[in-house]
């Protein structure tokens, strides 16, 4: 491209949004006859270490107001999730017209607002009571249940809300026991079960493709990947060869799963070297192969830096292990987790780099060809309230401006995108630091265990976002 064409605005389709998540914002859940979830079982495992999902951001009783806000922010576009379990308390029974009556109004007031509703299905949410009947995701039952319920929100919300993502982050949500309810001792066990879960999620999001192409016209649905850029530690092939493989076992075999309807042959050694071949019936390859998807939505935060770690090293990754978290789970004889020393970090430790976003973006749509938008991206923080009301987070103003950068220069790559949705609207409820660490352009005004006033105030970063969609990015 000659340097006068580079891309100086974002193209005039582009879509300015902001995410959220049901159990994370929400609050009232049990309100109006919502069931228990995976995310509400956990979070009140922790009830007296941070806050849980009770309340959450109040969204539940607050909604009008929190989409005024979001009206004056000027989002074009929101991304949020519905809690199965409030459309279906048990997940696969009666129907709640509560909880569709609730997403209704929100749908209705965002459209009278010109905001787009961008809908995600299932947000780390599963119904407690599927748990209960067969282990939720490891019975095949559940992808049959997860297919009704999102026919269901296609039929009762379609005609009104035409973008919708099905599963957020599969990739990532597997690898975290809880999430996926996995409570054994024996990791083998635990990587079997876990191997068998993903599989069945593959299949209801084929089986949710494949039906929303029947019921919702002119729609567009796609995954929601937690993504991954791995850098090699060194420049020894094995550790570029590592750099590759923790990209391809985190996110990639997903996104070939998804777009080509079977695993990579590096996947599926893995599974059979681990003995955790998942089991499918011969009618699933139809059934994955038959459901096209319109977009890539990507969630991105970090880039990872990566060293080989050969099979022998069994006391290396035994030490290890009481350190890593699930999610950067290291391999024998593919890859381990090292610090890039290079980049600087998040207070809680998210190695920044705008340009790992640039370079996502770069290999997804080389290898899948798909548009996509950025449907989470944010820096999480320990903001402070000032005592005159105000919130200064300058730190996330540059985070976010470096990243929006980061978007332009992949287009202007010729990478195809419709939309940046940062993460998160407002303060959410974090996994393991609740109100502690802060993601949103409104604050919450309440901590883990003060409900306080739950005033919602506007931060620099809310005003400075405003400006960007005015501004159409041309002012970051
Ligand atoms: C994403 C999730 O992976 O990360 C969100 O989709 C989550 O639900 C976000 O909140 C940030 O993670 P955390 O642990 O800081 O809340």
């Amino acid at each position: 491209m000659d340097i006068q064409d580079k891309i100086k605005k974002f193209p005039e389709n582009f879509l300015w949004g902001a995410s959220s998540s049901a159990f994370q914002i929400e609050g009232g859940w049990n309100q109006d006859g919502k069931g228990k979830t995976v995310a509400d079982f956990n979070s009140f495992k922790r009830s007296d270490k941070q806050a849980d999902s009770k309340v959450a951001s109040d969204f539940y009783n607050n909604w009008k107001a929190d989409i005024d806000l979001m009206s004056e922010l000027g989002l074009q576009l929101y991304r949020f999730s519905i809690s199965w379990a409030r459309i279906i308390p048990t997940g696969d029974g009666e129907i709640n017209e509560n909880g569709i009556k609730f997403y209704d109004q929100v749908i209705d007031y965002l459209l009278e607002k010109g905001i787009m509703p961008f809908i995600t299905l299932y947000h780390f949410d599963l119904p407690y009571a599927l748990v209960e009947k067969y282990n939720g995701w490891e019975d095949r039952e559940c992808a049959f249940a997860f297919e009704r319920y999102a026919k269901i929100c296609f039929e009762r919300f379609g005609t009104k809300v035409k973008n919708w993502q099905v599963h957020n982050e599969q990739n990532l949500m597997v690898r975290v026991d809880e999430r996926m309810n996995i409570d054994v001792a024996d990791k083998w066990e635990a990587d079997r079960m876990r191997a068998q879960m993903d599989y069945h999620m593959f299949l209801a999001h084929a089986l949710t493709v494949k039906v929303f192409r029947k019921v919702v016209e002119n729609g567009k649905i796609g995954p929601a990947v937690s993504s991954t850029c791995s850098y090699p530690a060194s420049s020894k092939p094995e550790d570029v060869w590592a750099a590759k493989m923790n990209d391809c076992f985190k996110t990639e075999y997903a996104l070939d799963m998804h777009v080509y309807g079977e695993y990579p042959k590096y996947y599926m050694r893995y599974l059979k070297e681990r003995n955790i071949v998942p089991k499918t019936e011969a009618i699933d390859k139809d059934i994955l192969k038959g459901a096209t998807n319109d977009f890539i939505a990507v969630n991105y935060y970090r880039t990872l830096c990566i060293e080989h770690l050969p099979v022998d090293e069994s006391h290396v990754l035994g030490e290890r292990e009481s350190i890593m978290n699930q999610v950067d789970f290291d391999q024998y004889g593919y890859f381990r987790h090292i610090k890039n020393e290079n980049l600087k970090a998040s207070e809680y430790g998210a190695q920044i780099d705008p340009s790992g976003l640039r370079l996502v973006l770069n290999r997804y749509y080389e290898k899948y060809r798909l548009p996509m938008i950025i449907a989470e991206n944010g820096l999480g923080a320990h903001d402070v309230l000032t005592e005159d009301k105000k919130v200064h987070d300058g730190y996330r103003i540059d985070y976010l401006r470096d990243h929006i950068e980061a978007c332009r220069l992949a287009m202007e790559d010729g990478v195809e995108m419709w939309g940046y949705s940062p993460w998160s609207v407002m303060d959410i409820l974090s996994s393991h630091q609740g109100f502690k660490k802060r993601y949103g352009f409104v604050y919450i005004n309440r901590d883990d265990f003060d409900l306080k006033d739950m005033k919602r105030i506007k931060k620099d970063s809310f005003y400075w976002y405003q400006k960007v969609i005015q501004t159409h990015g041309e002012e970051i």
